[in-house]
């Protein structure tokens, strides 16, 4: 052994004897990934935490010039036209936010079809609808940070449709809004939310979501659990599988660069409360399903019924979706199982057509 190699064990005894980590060393070192076909979709939660850790590495350092409130849109024009790389940061994270949620709703998606929130892996769906709603409400409040006309306006058009929602609705818009318009009291609290409550909320729940997987593995897809032991395969998480997740992050990387520099985040006007609104103010891709069709049902419904009956269509949505793990539970036999096959077809085909309608219609 080398002279190097045995310092090393010495050192680590010394810190092991000390925090007892070694069970947690073990673990992770016997943790193994299942191959098959369908391998390729147990990357997608993988790119989630690397588009995540750059949005945290990115976040940060714009933090040391963004300034929130009255200054907001000077500081974002300072770090987008001044600051020595300022531009590519902003853009960085700008990308960053929207390739997130993008390997998000591809990893819901793909877990959903590996029925991978049947018992015992339930927790891991509810923590990542949890981590779901964090990184939607991450991009809304970041989306309005630099303050210029295009944040403002779709800010107000987002904030109005939990002001409407009976019960708390009013109350939350209030203490968002933080005055009767969306202003340099929007900017700060929305700040504080983006930067320290959601950043808590999220590290909480992803930790409970690794744990989850750490401690039941990877679920195999229908098709392949059938299959006898003899038959199913599988590779050391550390270091064959880390390798090939860090190609995928590599990738990651390249197409994020390539984006941010290609095509930088643009910074408008400033906003201007007194002037119209711009044509087409729409929020972010992600929320364009639910944009469309609160659209479409205040065009077609009287007063605020469409709006009412849209809020009302999402939150049993949501429900429904948050409960599937009771509705599809292991003992559902193969009626269900299909049904709710059907369901999550249903679900992707919607929220595709839906984003794509939202773009078309003018
Ligand atoms: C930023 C958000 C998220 C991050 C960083 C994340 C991260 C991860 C990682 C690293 C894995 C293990 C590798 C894999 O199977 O892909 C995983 C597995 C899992 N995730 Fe997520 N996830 C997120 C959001 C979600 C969402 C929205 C859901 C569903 C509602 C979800 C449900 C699950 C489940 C059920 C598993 C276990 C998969 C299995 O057993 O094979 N996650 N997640």
């Amino acid at each position: 052994m080398s002279k190097l190699k045995s310092w090393g064990r010495v050192a680590w005894a010394w810190v092991d004897e000390r925090l007892g980590l070694q069970p947690a060393v073990d673990m992770v070192a016997e943790k193994t990934v299942p191959e098959h076909r369908h391998t390729f979709w147990y990357y997608w939660g993988g790119l989630s935490l690397f588009f995540f850790v750059t949005q945290v590495v990115t976040g940060l350092l714009l933090m040391v010039y963004y300034e929130p409130g009255e200054n907001a849109y000077a500081s974002v024009s300072k770090i987008t036209n001044e600051i020595n790389y300022g531009w590519l940061i902003r853009s960085i994270h700008s990308w960053s936010a929207n390739l997130m949620l993008g390997a998000v709703f591809i990893h819901m998606f793909s877990v959903y079809f590996f029925r991978a929130y049947r018992k015992p892996r339930e927790f891991g769906w509810w923590t990542g609808l949890g981590l779901l709603g964090a990184a939607m409400l991450f991009g809304f409040s970041g989306y309005l940070l630099p303050m210029d006309e295009l944040a403002y306006f779709a800010t107000r058009v987002g904030l109005a449709v939990p002001e409407i929602m009976p019960g708390a609705g009013p109350l939350i818009t209030a203490i968002a809004r933080g005055g009767t318009d969306v202003g340099a009291a929007t900017v700060q609290r929305f700040f504080v939310l983006h930067v320290m409550l959601l950043p808590m909320a999220f590290m909480a729940l992803l930790g409970l979501h690794l744990w989850m997987i750490q401690k039941h593995g990877n679920k195999l897809p229908p098709g392949e659990e059938e299959k006898p032991v003899s038959e199913q395969r599988s590779v050391k998480f550390v270091p064959n599988f880390m390798m090939r997740d860090a190609v995928a992050w590599l990738v990651a990387l390249m197409l994020l660069v390539g984006l941010a520099c290609f095509f930088p985040w643009k910074l408008g006007p400033p906003a201007d409360p007194l002037a119209a609104a711009p044509e087409g103010i729409h929020p972010e891709w992600y929320f364009m399903s639910q944009f469309i069709v609160l659209k479409l049902l205040g065009k077609v419904l009287p007063g605020v019924i469409g709006e009412y009956l849209g809020v009302a269509i999402f939150t049993l949505g949501g429900v429904f979706w948050g409960l599937i793990p009771l509705l599809d539970p292991e003992s559902a036999g193969g009626r269900r199982a299909r049904l709710f096959t059907w369901i999550g077809l249903v679900a992707v085909i919607g929220f595709l057509f839906l984003t794509v309608l939202a773009y078309w219609l003018p």
